[in-house]
């Protein structure tokens, strides 16, 4: 597998990163049993074809890779290599030859336009600095027509319910994770057909959002 530190120049530094890189051990005692099936779930949805060529953003400690299909191929990026760390001795031990993982940052993906079938991330669009910027460059790298799976907290549109998790934010903010990022402001003018949105169950602070990339440049066989 091949892996590159992030050159100088474009290596940011969000407030996130270093907070997952002192904390990943704790982080893999809790998230894991909160997230996997969560992820799970909604990859198998997607019936991803063989040999798709997926990007995963914010790939993480990865988590999710044992629910993708072992028949296409699969690129996690993340900033910390920490994280990238733990996913990188998870592939080694899988012996998985279809998944390559790379420090990068989302707000700033390395990959040419039009790159991907399909493009996924999990919980991450709200540790990010910036968070239209990154779903920018998921559409830009998404080839016209793919699709974009994203699960994450996004304010509710109920205004008591947004309250009550509005001043949870503030707690959170210091864990360098928002609750304050509202779908529609983050997908708005960009090429995207919002084709789904939905709560894994009823209770849940999360939302699965699947959509389709520059639906518009689609050119349809004679
Ligand atoms: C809450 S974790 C989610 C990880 C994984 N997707 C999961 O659900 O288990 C957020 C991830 O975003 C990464 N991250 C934060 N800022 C980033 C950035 N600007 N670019 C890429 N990854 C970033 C963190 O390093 C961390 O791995």
């Amino acid at each position: 597998m091949h892996r590159v530190s992030l050159p100088e120049k474009q290596a940011p530094q969000p407030h996130s990163s270093p907070f997952y890189s002192h904390l990943v051990p704790a982080y893999q005692a809790v998230w894991p049993a909160v997230a996997k099936r969560r992820m799970s779930a909604a990859i198998k949805a997607l019936n991803i074809p063989a040999g798709a060529k997926v990007l995963e953003v914010g790939v993480g400690t990865g988590l999710s890779l044992n629910s993708y299909p072992t028949n296409i191929e699969l690129t996690g990026v993340d900033l910390s290599e920490a994280m990238l760390a733990e996913a990188e001795q998870l592939i080694a031990e899988k012996k998985w030859q279809h998944i390559d993982v790379m420090p990068m940052n989302a707000e700033e993906l390395t990959f040419e336009d039009s790159s991907f079938d399909i493009v996924t991330s999990f919980h991450t669009i709200s540790v990010v600095s910036q968070p239209q910027r990154m779903m920018a460059e998921i559409v830009r790298v998404c080839k016209p027509g793919g699709r974009i799976l994203m699960i994450n907290h996004f304010r509710s549109d109920n205004p008591l319910i947004a309250k009550v998790v509005d001043s949870a934010g503030n707690i959170t903010k210091r864990l360098g994770w928002r609750t304050d990022i509202e779908l529609d402001e983050v997908v708005r003018e960009l090429p995207l057909r919002l084709d789904s949105r939905y709560k894994p169950n009823p209770l849940s602070l999360f939302t699965v959002m699947e959509a389709t990339c520059k639906p518009e440049q689609v050119v349809l066989a004679p």
